[in-house]
Formats: C-alpha cells, structure tokens, sequence
C-alpha cells in the first residue's frame, strides 16, 4: 500500500454558521423508480414558515481521495417532513464497501463532492408530513436512500423506509438492508438457489459475505464455499460456511477443485478482473456467476489507476457464441441502480420475517461514532471486519476514549458479537434491548 497518505485520527469538526434556508434533502429516494416523476423543486409556501431550525451533524465528502476527505461537519438549517416524508432522528448507519470507493472518486452512483454519504441507517421517526398513513412520531425505522443518510437527522421519503421488527436493535437494523438485500436478491432472484447447490461466496467475512452464507443456510444441503483471511476462518465456519479458503495464501481455484472437480453451481464475484475468469472457469453446466463489485480496483485510501487498468485489462470478455456452448450464466447486479423499487420492498418484507423467525441475524463487527470516520473506514479497507462496520451519529463520550494504545490492542480483539443466527438465539434476550432506546 505504497501510496496511502498517514491514517487521521479523527476529523475536525467544521461548524457552519450560516443556516441555509432549505432543509436538506438526503437524497434522491435509493432507487429512484424509473416510472415516478421527479418532483419539480417546492415553490416557497406557507408551510416554509414552519420549518423548524435544527442542528444536528453530518459527515461530508468534501472531495476525492484520502480518509481526510469525510468531514464531520456541525449544520443549522430549518428541516420539515413534507408531503409523504419523514423527519427521522437517526440512531446508527451501516458503512459499506461502496463509500470506500465513493471517497476515491470510483462509485458512480454517488453524486460529486460535496456530498453527505450513507445509503442506510435507522433511526426514530420524529415527524410525519402530510399524507403519510402508516407511519407515525415514534416509529422505529430503516431507511434506505442513494446518499446523505450520514446525519444526525433526515428527511427522507416515508415509502423508503420499513418498521423494524420489536426484536431488532437500531445496530442490527442499520446493518441489514443494503447486504441482505444485495445478497437475497442475486442468490435468488438471479442465480436461483436451490437446495443441494454449491456457491462460492467471496469477501465471505465480510457484509455481504455473511449475507450470503446466512441466506444459503436457509435452503436445505447448500455448500458454501468462501473466500476470506485466515484469522476470520474460524468465526466464518462458526456462522454456517462449508468450506473456508485462505485467498491471500492459496490458489483458491485449486482449492476448490480439489474438494468439488466437477465446480459450482453459483458463484457471487465482487471482486472482478482475473477474478470474474476465475469464476466463470470454476461453474459447472448451467451454473451462474453474478458481478456486483470491483473490489480488487481498491489498493489503498487513494485511487489507484494500475489497479483499475489491471482490473479493467482482465475483465471477463465472452462473445455470446461461447456464452451459448459454455451453457453458463453471467449476471450483474448493483443495488444503486435497481429501479424496481416494489422488489426491494418485498424483498425488505421477506427478510424481516426471516429475522424474526431467528433464521438470519446481522453480525455487527464494530461500531464507530462520527468523529471516528476514518478509523471505521480503515477497518473495513485494511482488511480487519468480520461482519458489518456501524457509524452512530451520537458524540462519543468523554468516559469512552481510550488511550491510543489500549485503543489499538482493543481492535485486535475478536469482536463479540456472535457468529450466526444460533449462537444469536442463546444472547437473545440481551442483545436485542442492546440499543433500542
Ligand atoms: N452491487 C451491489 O449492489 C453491491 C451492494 C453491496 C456490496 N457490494 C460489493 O460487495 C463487496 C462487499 O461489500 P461489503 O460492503 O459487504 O464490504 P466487506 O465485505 O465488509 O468488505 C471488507 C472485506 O472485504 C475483503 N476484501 C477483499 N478485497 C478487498 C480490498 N481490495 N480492499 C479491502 N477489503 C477487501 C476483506 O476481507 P478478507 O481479507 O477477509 O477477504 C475486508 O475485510 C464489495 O465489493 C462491494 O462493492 C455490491
């Protein structure tokens, strides 16, 4: 990692001072249907008057690059739930791979710097607007937006939202929509598991990766392949994966073809370049890859244009002559650009259902306030999460600042939370109070 600038410690903190007039928007509704109009700018109206002033704080790309690039920054503006939104006070957001690359410039679905991130967080419903029938002051929500859910308080459109289940905490439920969803809808909207299929799936410590293993243990003799550093290995197979394949030492295609010749079913490829033809060698007749990231374009905080060419030059190219022999599939999938919006709601139903039936249980590895951005974020790039990485907008608390050093020895610890649905189940009672109030 020969180009990462020296690690932040923390982000300074910006205060503006001058209010802004218009309360902001944290996004273009994530996905924005292709169908919907957009809704032409609000002309000043009467209600304006009764927007309220709040301050509350937000982390800001303010450019491309380093970790410094995400400012914590202290607004006043004068917010209100209009027509059909939400005024959420916001609890915990989950980080995801998406925004280290949207801070180096290489995630296209989010808008120029600057720019609030966060496309999912929960938080406490404190205002409905008008129209809105089936939420109300008090709600415990998900939301899931396309940016700018990184802040204390949001308005957010009320149908981007869903009731978190009583069990669930403000943690868990910031941890799930984006990984869950991503996993359930190419394990079986595109690839259509069935039982006694075989997948590989990569990064398989990670959000998405226990994701996946969680949701193939729902259908019966699945084998799960997955790829991840050695340290994880244990916790990984703890949480229900078959085959556990240390990448960064072992031919991982060997590995696989020694323990299953005759290859997979499906494989889940973030990685892209000579990893796409890794996978799309490994599938059996009538099996299916599906691309949803570029992870290996990701060497260090800064954009790394080799890697990127390295990736790009070694993509998966097949004319669609040797796609009809090769009798395999390839799909992508990029959750940012889904316009079928109905599909993520009863996909959202079916997942919160499945929690409640204890069958699937986010694991979170760390959480980090605002003012710790960075080191949430070099977390996950440095390789370190077993599970899913929190931002929680509250300050933290003089009482928890550890000293540096015991800082660093605590990051080595394994993290606490339990490794699957199971172990989940025997820390119930406790976990789920965890962090409701
Ligand atoms: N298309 C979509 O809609 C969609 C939605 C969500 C996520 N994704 C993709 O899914 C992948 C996983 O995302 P996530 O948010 O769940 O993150 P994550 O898996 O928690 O990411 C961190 C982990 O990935 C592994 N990793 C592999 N290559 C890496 C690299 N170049 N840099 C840093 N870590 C790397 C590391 O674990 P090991 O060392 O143990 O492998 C690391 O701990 C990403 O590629 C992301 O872009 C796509």
């Amino acid at each position: 990692m020969s180009n990462e600038e020296a690690p932040i410690q923390q982000q300074q903190v910006d205060l503006e001072k001058t209010p802004e007039p218009a309360e902001p928007k944290p996004a273009e509704p994530h996905p924005a249907p292709a169908e919907e109009p957009q809704q032409p700018a609000a002309a000043p109206s009467a209600d304006d008057a009764q927007e309220e002033s709040h301050t509350f704080r937000a982390l800001v790309l303010t450019g491309h690059g380093g970790y410094d690039k995400i400012k914590l920054q202290v607004k006043t503006q004068r917010m209100a739930a209009g027509s059909g939104e939400l005024l959420v006070r916001v609890k915990a957001c989950g980080l995801n791979f998406a925004e280290l690359m949207g801070r180096q410039g290489l995630y296209d679905a989010l808008a120029s710097p600057p720019v609030t991130m966060g496309m999912e967080c929960s938080g406490v419903v404190e205002a409905a607007g008008e129209d809105v029938e089936d939420r109300k002051a008090g709600d415990r929500v998900i939301v899931l937006s396309s940016s700018g859910l990184w802040q204390e308080l949001v308005v957010v459109a009320a149908d981007q939202t869903f009731l978190m289940p009583d069990a669930m905490s403000f943690q868990e439920a910031a941890a799930l929509p984006v990984n869950y969803l991503t996993a359930h809808m190419m394990l079986f909207e595109m690839a259509n598991l069935r039982p006694g299929k075989s997948v590989l799936v990569h990064m398989a410590a990670g959000g998405v990766g226990i994701a996946a293993t969680q949701l193939c243990q729902t259908v019966p003799g699945v084998t799960v392949f997955g790829t991840a550093s050695a340290s994880k290995h244990e916790t990984i197979l703890q949480g229900g994966l078959s085959h556990a394949i240390d990448y960064r030492t072992k031919d991982y295609v060997e590995e696989i073809r020694n323990i299953s010749p005759a290859g997979l079913d499906i494989v889940l490829d973030p990685l892209g370049g000579s990893d796409t033809n890794k996978g799309f060698g490994l599938l059996k007749p009538m099996g299916t890859i599906v691309v949803f990231g570029a992870a290996n374009c990701v060497t260090g905080q800064k954009k790394n244009l080799l890697a990127i060419a390295k990736t790009w030059y070694n993509q998966l190219s097949i004319s669609t002559m040797k796609l009809m022999q090769a009798n395999k599939s390839v799909c992508g999938f990029h959750l940012g650009y889904m316009k079928d919006f109905s599909l993520i709601r009863t996909t959202m139903e079916t997942l919160l259902g499945l929690y409640t039936e204890g069958k699937i249980k986010p694991r979170i590895d760390s959480t980090y306030h605002f003012e710790e951005v960075a080191d949430a974020m070099r977390r996950m790039q440095e390789r370190q999460n077993i599970g899913k990485v929190l931002l929680l907008p509250e300050p933290k608390k003089e009482e928890e600042k550890v000293p540096e050093k015991e800082a660093e020895k605590e990051e080595e610890k394994p993290a606490e939370a339990p490794a699957s649905p199971q172990e989940e189940e025997k820390a119930k009672p406790e976990e789920a109070k965890e962090d409701q109030g």
